[in-house]
């Protein structure tokens, strides 16, 4: 069986450590050797995978060179530098940052939804945005029997969706509450206090009052389902929970679409599952979805406010696994179980 030599950059990062444990985990490809890669800040550091001691190198213009695949969550500016350096040294590249989504020649990919989209020649795919992965999923097998015209997304998004920093954050601010008045609360990485409060901001602002990562759901969501017509109206907000991203969705369909065929369609589809008991208090929470790979929907119902066809529902997945880390291994497997590598 073949073997395949691997790279994760960004080794160190909050995404960067779940791809090594989605790799430890699910064994689907042989993996011949792995190298870790980060900033300055880490060369040297230790880190495990398999039980065996790998030291974090420093990310160099050649450190594409000899390996098949390379995973990078580094931020989108690490991307734009050192992606085309390890494609032109014929790697792969999956990328988690922003860099390079709407770029028209780069596959923008969620397996279960575009895996068709991946290509021999096509070096370099997108790992889309996290809230919009795990939105696709769920829409996708109602889009294929109804139709979706229009979302409207909610988003609930915990803290280590802005990387490491953003859980440290939180982290330290809850106990500079619980020790009450001896320690003040510090704002760094986000625009105001996270712990115990909501920030209705999640990027920057574009000049039509939607936020950047208002606008990712938007324009990503378009291009994974390759559909230009569904329009997606996003708010994204941050919230005190340190894993999981919580959507509340909103979607208006062509055809009708009844609740309980919505429960069939999802229920019958790879990836999801349907928690959906009201009576029994069973709906998808983000403590539940934490290190699961599973993204799980509730809370299905007809929106009674109007007469079109019309469902709400509520999806939950852990945003550094089938938001970031996972999605990005399983468009590796993908790749290897084409054989386009
Ligand atoms: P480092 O830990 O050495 O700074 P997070 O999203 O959790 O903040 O993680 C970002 C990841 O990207 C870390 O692994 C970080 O490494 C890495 N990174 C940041 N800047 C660079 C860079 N210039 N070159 C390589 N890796 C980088």
């Amino acid at each position: 069986m073949k073997k395949y030599k691997i790279a994760v950059v960004g080794a160190t990062g909050a995404v960067g450590i779940e791809m090594i444990k989605m790799l430890e985990s699910r064994r689907n490809f042989s993996v011949e050797s792995i190298k870790f890669f980060a900033s300055q800040r880490s060369v040297g550091k230790k880190l495990i995978y398999n039980g065996k001691e790998i030291v974090v190198e420093l990310l160099r213009e050649d450190s594409g060179k000899g390996i098949d695949i390379a995973l990078f969550s580094a931020g989108a500016t690490v991307s734009e530098k050192f992606a085309p350096f390890f494609t032109a040294d014929n790697c792969f590249v999956v990328d988690n940052s922003s860099a390079w989504r709407m770029d028209k020649d780069v596959p923008l990919v969620v397996p279960e939804v575009n895996a068709y989209e991946l290509k021999k020649d096509r070096k370099l795919i997108a790992n889309p945005n996290c809230s919009t992965i795990q939105m696709v999923v769920a829409l996708k097998p109602l889009h294929d029997f109804a139709k979706i015209k229009r979302v409207i997304v909610s988003t609930y998004q915990s803290v280590s969706g802005a990387g490491q920093n953003g859980i440290n954050e939180l982290s330290e601010q809850v106990k500079a509450w619980a020790i009450e008045g001896q320690q003040p609360i510090v704002a760094n990485k986000f625009q105001y206090q996270i712990a115990f409060n909501l920030i209705p901001q999640i990027d920057v602002f574009t000049e039509n009052g939607y936020t950047k990562e208002e606008m990712k759901m938007t324009n990503e969501t378009k291009k994974i389902m390759g559909d230009c017509s569904i329009e997606v109206s996003a708010t994204c907000v941050r919230v005190p929970v340190f894993r999981s991203h919580s959507e509340s969705i909103w979607i208006e369909t062509e055809r009708p679409l009844s609740p309980s065929k919505a429960k069939e369609l999802l229920s019958a589809t790879d990836g999801i599952q349907l928690l959906d008991e009201p009576e029994n208090k069973k709906y998808p929470m983000p403590l539940f979805a934490e290190n699961m790979q599973t993204t799980y929907i509730g809370r299905i119902r007809s929106d009674i406010s109007t007469k079109n066809n019309a469902l709400t529902f509520w999806v939950v997945s852990d945003n550094l696994l089938k938001g970031a880390a996972l999605n990005a291994v399983q468009i590796a497997e993908t790749l290897i179980k084409n054989k386009l590598v």
